[in-house]
């Protein structure tokens, strides 16, 4: 089935997609399997029997996701995870650096098949150490398939390290530290996990740093639509964090004043806008009308896909072919939307003519 010649065939850019969100229940039983690793519910301890009851505990209709801070919930089964239980619950499984070369390469094969030509791909190292595996089996194995991919599928990528805004910042700072013998393979710094009362500006030391030391910076804002528009404002203000992107901040449409400011920051300044993501929380016609008054205004975004495993399987591909159908976009729009990404990423000026 092809669902759009013209949106399947354009050349890509993907700037908002966590490696992690990849583990889908099923990606998940086959690294647990293979290291031995017996699944079991992160809150009643209940081991779970095979992968069909696995995968009915991470069934988005038995629940709606706590990630809206909301705590709107269809059911309330105690046996179905939140969004952040599924999702952390999933670093677990990843023990070795063919595990990571692997998810790696789960990705990149889709990339190239969906005509993805670059990315940036967050991870989240603080999960990763948490179980106890090194930098250098993560790293390694992400490198190993980040090079397989620049070479065999013409996918070229970098990272971009997300600290864990409901952890201290200094666990931030360390980390941080910790990542720099790989910086040949890191192009940004980002922000995820829960924004409950955890706004970007607790992390401005360790962003200072990281700016100083010639990183681009980031962090995801509104995730769920329930947070402050100040949030957003902390990024886009130069006289406050002035960071190189914003994650989301979809609530920034119903703001002439913040579309100004993210307006005049200009350059390669953007938003990166993952519509599925967002109608799990929000209703689906305020998504698209949000996203269409920021492209009317010239705002420039790159559409992603967040996390493909928990949003139904859809894709950077899938995204876009929802702000078509629900935007009202032509072609040529679509086009426009398409370039507009390749010129907010952060990849050389050589590999960005490339791809325009
Ligand atoms: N929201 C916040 N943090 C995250 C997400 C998300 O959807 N995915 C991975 N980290
Ligand atoms: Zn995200």
């Amino acid at each position: 089935q092809n669902p759009d010649p013209l949106i399947l065939a354009l050349p890509k850019v993907e700037l908002h997609l966590h490696i992690e969100g990849l583990l889908s229940p099923a990606l998940k039983w086959k690294f647990a399997t293979r290291n031995k690793i017996t699944l079991t519910h992160p809150s009643t301890n209940r081991v779970f029997a095979n992968l069909a009851e696995y995968e009915d505990s991470h069934d988005p209709m038995k629940s709606h996701s706590k990630i809206s801070g909301s705590g709107e919930k269809l059911d309330n089964s105690e046996e179905t995870l939140s969004f952040f239980e599924a999702y952390y619950g999933g670093f677990e499984v990843l023990k070795t650096k063919q595990d990571y070369y692997d998810l790696g390469m789960y990705y990149f094969h889709r990339a190239a098949e969906m005509n993805v030509r670059y990315c940036e791909l967050f991870f989240d190292p603080q999960g990763h150490t948490k179980t106890g595996v090194t930098w250098e089996i993560m790293m390694e194995g992400f490198r190993e398939a980040q090079e397989e991919a620049e070479r065999e599928l013409n996918v070229r990528s970098s990272w971009i390290l997300c600290f864990l805004r409901d952890s201290p910042p200094e666990e931030a700072m360390q980390h941080y530290t910790a990542a720099l013998p790989y910086r040949d393979m890191i192009v940004g710094i980002g922000l995820d996990s829960y924004e409950v009362d955890r706004p970007p500006s607790l992390f401005a030391e360790v962003f200072a740093r990281a700016r100083q030391d010639g990183f681009r910076i980031t962090a995801h804002c509104d995730v769920g639509h329930s947070y402050p528009l100040e949030h957003v404002q902390q990024v886009v203000s130069e006289s406050k964090l002035g960071m190189d992107r914003v994650d989301h901040g979809l609530n920034a449409a119903a703001s002439p004043e913040m579309i100004a400011s993210i307006k005049a920051r200009g350059g390669e300044f953007g938003m990166t806008i993952c519509p599925w993501s967002y109608i799990r929380h929000q209703p689906l016609e305020e998504v698209f009308k949000g996203i269409r008054v920021l492209f009317d205004a010239g705002v420039r975004m790159a559409i992603g896909s967040d996390d493909p495993a928990f949003m139904e399987d859809t894709w950077v591909l899938e995204n876009l072919l929802a702000v078509k159908r629900f935007c009202g976009f032509s072609d040529g729009e679509m086009v426009k939307l398409a370039r507009d990404a390749v010129m907010i990423c952060w990849a050389e000026a050589g590999v960005k003519e490339g791809i325009l």
